[in-house]
């Protein structure tokens, strides 16, 4: 039987810039302008644009703020300089039994773009990811169309496994899509770091 991997911490994590926060009932405002934003859509989604009503979100937000689930965190992303909530981030398809899953990260507040904040959160969320609930591997997805979240990806050590080919159908054309994975020892050798395994006594 797969063993559970370990519950997710809910105190907040935090960096020297930001910090993660669970989802907060509070913030459905917020949450509910940036999943109803089509160029949002159009960056973090394959799913094609839906204006979606206030109360079809309450909905789903309310049982998102009910994680965590076994297969999916997200967390709300705070800017520490003004406590501005400026995005979200998530592991999702979380496997207990291969100890994979796939990342995201959406910063909805554009006043926010271009500053570092992106990847201060994706530091935050991959020591989540290999530190606190001990995944092995960790995989993200790229649109053709979307070179910044591609240099991002690039720029925090994972490695291109491959293309979906014509993957998406946007703006009358299809575009690829990118496949990407960083593996535990590889983020541990890049920060210089060596995980400590269980001393084995001799027989
Ligand atoms: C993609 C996204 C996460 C990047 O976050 P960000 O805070 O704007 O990016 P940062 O300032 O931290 O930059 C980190 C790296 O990303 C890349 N990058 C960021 N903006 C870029 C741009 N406009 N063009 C090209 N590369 C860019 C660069 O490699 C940059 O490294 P550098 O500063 O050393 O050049 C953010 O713009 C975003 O959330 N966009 C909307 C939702 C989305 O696309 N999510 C990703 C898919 S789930």
């Amino acid at each position: 039987m797969d063993t559970p991997l370990p519950v997710p911490d809910v105190t907040p994590l935090r960096g020297e810039r930001v910090k993660f926060t669970p989802l907060r009932m509070e913030n459905i405002h917020t949450h509910f302008r940036w999943n109803n934003d089509p160029e949002l859509n159009r960056l973090d989604s394959e799913v094609p644009h839906e204006e979606e009503s206030f109360g079809a979100f309450k909905d789903r937000f309310e049982r998102m703020c009910e994680e965590p689930t076994p297969s999916n965190r997200t967390f709300e992303i705070h800017a520490l300089e003004d406590e501005t909530l400026i995005g979200v981030a998530y592991a999702t398809r979380i496997s207990p039994h291969s100890h994979h899953a796939k990342v995201g990260i959406t910063i909805g507040d554009r006043d926010y773009w271009g500053r570092g904040y992106g990847r201060a959160s994706f530091e935050i969320l991959l020591s989540y990811c290999f530190n606190q609930i001990d995944l092995h591997r960790v995989s993200a997805e790229t649109f053709e169309y979307h070179t910044a979240w591609r240099d991002l990806i690039e720029g925090m050590g994972f490695t291109r496994e491959g293309t979906a080919r014509d993957h998406l159908r946007r703006d009358g054309r299809y575009w690829d899509k990118g496949l990407y994975a960083l593996l535990e020892p590889e983020y541990r050798a890049r920060r210089g770091e060596v995980k400590q395994e269980p001393s084995v006594e001799a027989a």
